[in-house]
């Protein structure tokens, strides 16, 4: 058969806690042509720990490319047109990895990991002169879901990782360093590097000099030797060197050129490019981030501030308030892999529905304490208000609903710290399917929900920054580009009233929460 003519492509891996992905975009219509999507495991080994294998996550990337690749081939669509492939990813999980035989270490430690909680309170307790030491450098509060303090506890409980430090063997890294460290060719001279997004959720990046800030290495003991170089999001870091794992031969040599966390790229893929613009994105957590423009904005309600985008070597750093909410997709997955009340994660759609309301049952899915805006770490989750009527469908109902709170909450903040409420809420992520959802979503923020009708922002995002990278030159970010897409709009149906109380009540449940852990 023909081959289809078509313009320069983009490939994205995506990797997030819950899967990897890898897409293919026409680069002149944005159209996504072909992706594969593979589940990752995640491991308990105690209560609070939370850890996934490097090498797993390494070859569902190898095992997503080549199987997207066969799928294009099955559309004949010719694989050499692939220009440019970026990288978008889970932030904050630590890594650190053997530079002379490409081995782990240790686990990867997710960024939901509770271990540090000690850690922490310890450090918090000198911090040198007065408590905005680590925020007013990094945007971030002192807590276990940065890289610093992960980082710290690998250095103190894990031999390997010492002998390896001892050695100057060691390498540490976000999932988006050992990604292109091991996709540009590993322990044969992988480029171990960062984007300024991934290296502003370590807690150890200066998000004002956009350097690594050597007081903040001292204060958490971090030797600098083992931080990968710091990058822009979107320049060529180095050419896919194929493994022997990766079968795509065809990707050799392509270059990778651009790199963001995975809320940074959903930003840019829902092209929220102006001071105002927000997004908020359904994970495995949830996480809404408005655009701050050039200004460092510091929240008074609870929010992060973090480097939104830097889009070249020469391009200006933008910024972005962000709430993030540790659980979202991770509340569904809970239901069906621990009670089993659903078998597929899309059942949770049809239990929801066939209630319609959770009669007075509400869920705070504190699994890893309380994020944004409370950071509170000594909540746990609750299911709360229930009687002998309850049933499995209320529960899944209101486990929605928590979704949908938690968003409320992050909203008020943002609406709090910018001045300017949100007159609408962008949506994307996996869990955007489900419309009960949506619905809800509406009518707790009781402002409308609007959702594009590709919800793959996140890979987008990342097929930009690669795509318009100096030297690969094949994705233009004006704005026009993207004019073509659809959105589909979900409006408030239920009154203000009710809304509140709602809102109200929930409030109470998520009090209720909080102190189970000392
Ligand atoms: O900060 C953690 C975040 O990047 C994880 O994203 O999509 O896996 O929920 P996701």
């Amino acid at each position: 058969a023909k081959k289809a003519v078509l313009g320069p492509l983009v490939g994205a891996v995506d990797q997030g806690t819950s899967s990897t992905r890898f897409l293919v975009f026409n680069s002149k219509t944005a159209e996504l042509l072909s992706h594969h999507q593979v589940e990752i495991k995640q491991e308990f080994p105690r209560e609070g720990w939370v850890e996934q294998d490097p090498k797993e996550i390494l070859q569902s990337v190898y095992e997503c490319i080549e199987k997207t690749c066969e799928k294009l081939g099955q559309l004949n669509i010719d694989i050499s047109n692939i220009k440019a492939i970026g990288v978008s990813n889970q932030r904050e999980t630590t890594v650190v990895w053997d530079k002379l035989t490409g081995e782990p270490l240790y686990n990867a430690v997710v960024w939901l990991d509770l271990r540090t909680q000690s850690t922490v309170e310890n450090l918090s307790k000198r911090i040198p002169g007065n408590n905005n030491f680590v925020k007013s450098k990094t945007g971030l509060p002192l807590s276990t879901y940065f890289s610093a303090v992960k980082l710290r506890w690998l250095l103190d409980n894990v031999r390997k990782v010492q002998r390896a430090v001892e050695e100057d063997r060691a390498l540490f890294g976000t999932i988006d360093s050992w990604l292109i460290w091991s996709l540009t060719g590993g322990a044969n001279g992988g480029v171990h590097c960062t984007d300024v997004t991934n290296a502003s959720r370590t807690m150890l990046f200066n998000i004002h000099s956009l350097e690594w800030d050597k007081e903040l290495c001292e204060f958490f003991e971090i030797p600098m030797k083992i931080l990968p170089n710091v990058r822009s999001s979107s320049e060529i870091y180095g050419l896919m060197k194929i493994s022997h794992s990766l079968k795509a031969g065809a990707l050799e040599g392509v270059p990778i050129s651009g790199c963001l966390g995975d809320q940074s790229a959903a930003l840019v893929g829902q092209m929220c490019f102006q001071d105002g613009q927000a997004k908020n994105t359904y994970g495995t957590g949830c996480f809404l981030l408005c655009n701050t423009g050039r200004k460092c904005v510091f929240s008074e309600h609870g929010l992060l501030t973090t480097v939104a985008y830097k889009l070249g070597r020469d391009k200006p750093v933008y910024y972005a308030l962000e709430g993030s909410v540790a659980i979202a997709g991770a509340v569904i997955r809970w239901l069906r892999d621990n009670l089993g009340i659903i078998q597929t994660s899309e059942e949770i759609e049809k239990l929801a529905k066939e209630v319609g309301t959770s009669y007075g049952c509400y869920f705070v899915p504190a699994f890893s304490g309380l994020y944004a805006p409370y950071w509170e770490p000594s909540a746990r989750g609750i299911i709360c208000g229930l009687t002998q009527f309850t049933n499995k469908c209320h529960i899944a109902f209101a486990a929605l609903e928590a979704v949908c709170f938690q968003t409320r909450e992050i909203l008020d903040a943002m609406n709090r710290d910018c001045g300017i409420p949100l007159s609408h809420l962008q949506v994307d992520g996996g869990m955007t399917n489900n419309k009960i959802l949506m619905q809800l979503q509406a009518d707790i923020l009781y402002i409308p929900v609007v959702k594009p009708s590709m919800p793959e922002t996140t890979a987008l995002g990342a097929a930009m920054a690669a795509g318009a990278a100096e030297g690969v030159g094949v994705w233009s970010l004006e704005p026009e580009d993207l004019s073509a897409v659809t959105m589909e709009r979900f409006e408030p149906q239920i009154n203000a009233e009710e809304s509140e109380i709602r809102y109200s009540t929930w409030k109470k449940a998520v009090m209720k929460s909080v102190g189970w852990v000392t």
